[in-house]
């Protein structure tokens, strides 16, 4: 079979592994032919391909990243956009596009699917471990891992300052991130776009950590963390050019609110992009590799419309239509039953 693949929406540590498993169970198995998109749809729209094949993917096991670059935005934003991703699957003889993406790029690969009937798979990836339908997406671990190391370090400098460090991570819709590296990282509080904090109950917590000697203190914040309304003043929302909100900063005007009410000397830091580079966790490149390997199957299957999904420690094929359109939020059992019994 010829076999497109293209990297969707943010990158995200374990693209690489991924594509990596996918040509080398197709080249060497199924003895597929195997055609790299590069820049995501617009390389798909614009036919702008590489050649992969297992020698050209030496060493990219652990690479972060993506080899074949990543773009946001879709076909359909495009006046032709559609006939031209149709053109490319006729002029090329593709027999199938496997689609490594977000929410964003599932839901582009999942509409493509229903309105021109193309052969695509889909396979989950993001940092922020909010796609529906999987226990967990590849990238998430070597997120939360950076952003744990980071708060180990920051204990260590809040302690010898007495001071309160406010954290902000990524995680635009849900706390995944949030809530496991502020467990891993002992965290004084977690605030998550999942339940609106009050200010007035973060800084009673530090307060009390004072009462009882402890003058350091870490509260992690997810981007999108919002207050409870009439308890502090929100913030402008600003948008992408598609349509996503672009969010940062929550953190600076979290720890001014701490220390102008509690007195506490707070600074903040923003990870950012941090939390998106480099090399992938052991955890996530054997994930990436059993993504990779279940993508290729589920071509040779004619899974079409369907992204391979880990349910209960096994890969297999799920509709695509089960995810489109919905974020996967924080387990919140996870976050009041255990997290929240060290918050303080
Ligand atoms: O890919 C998801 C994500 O990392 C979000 O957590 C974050 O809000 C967003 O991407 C940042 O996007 P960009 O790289 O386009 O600024």
């Amino acid at each position: 079979m010829r076999v497109g693949i293209l990297t969707g929406g943010g990158d995200c540590p374990g693209l690489n592994a991924v594509i990596r498993a996918i040509v080398r169970k197709g080249e060497l198995v199924y003895n597929d032919e195997l055609i790299g998109f590069l820049d995501a749809w617009d390389g798909v729209r614009e036919r702008r391909t590489m050649k992969l094949d297992v020698s050209s993917l030496r060493g990219m096991l652990p690479r972060g990243g993506t080899l074949l670059g990543t773009r946001r935005g879709s076909p359909y934003d495009h006046e032709h956009g559609l006939e031209e991703v149709q053109a490319t699957f006729r002029d090329m003889a593709l027999d199938a596009l496997i689609v490594i993406g977000g929410n964003g790029s599932l839901s582009v690969a999942c509409n493509l699917h229903r309105d021109l009937g193309l052969p695509i798979v889909g396979v989950p990836k993001t940092i922020d471990n909010d796609v529906v339908g999987t226990d967990v997406t590849f990238g998430f671990n070597t997120a939360v891992q950076i952003a744990t190391d980071a708060i180990d370090r920051l204990h260590t400098t809040a302690e010898s300052h007495d001071r309160v460090m406010v954290v902000e991570v990524m995680g635009r819709h849900s706390g995944w991130i949030a809530t496991h590296a502020g467990i891993a990282g002992g965290a004084t509080a977690i605030l998550i776009p999942e339940q609106p904090f009050d200010i007035d109950e973060v800084c009673a917590l530090l307060r009390g950590r004072h009462e009882r000697g402890r003058y350091a203190s870490i509260v992690v914040v997810a981007e999108g963390a919002e207050p409870k309304d009439g308890t502090m003043a929100g913030r402008d929302k600003v948008y992408d050019q598609f349509g996503h909100v672009r969010l940062g900063g929550m953190a600076e005007t979290i720890a001014h609110a701490i220390e102008e009410r509690t007195g506490f000397e707070t600074r903040m830091v923003l990870l950012g992009h941090i939390q998106r580079g480099g090399t992938p966790t052991a955890f996530d490149r054997v994930l990436s590799t059993r993504y990779g390997v279940a993508a290729i199957d589920a071509v040779h299957m004619e899974a079409w419309g369907q992204m391979v999904a880990l349910r209960a420690g096994e890969v297999l094929p799920i509709p695509l239509s089960e995810t489109v359109g919905k974020t996967r939020p924080v387990d919140m059992h996870l976050y009041h039953e255990v997290a929240e019994v060290f918050f303080g």
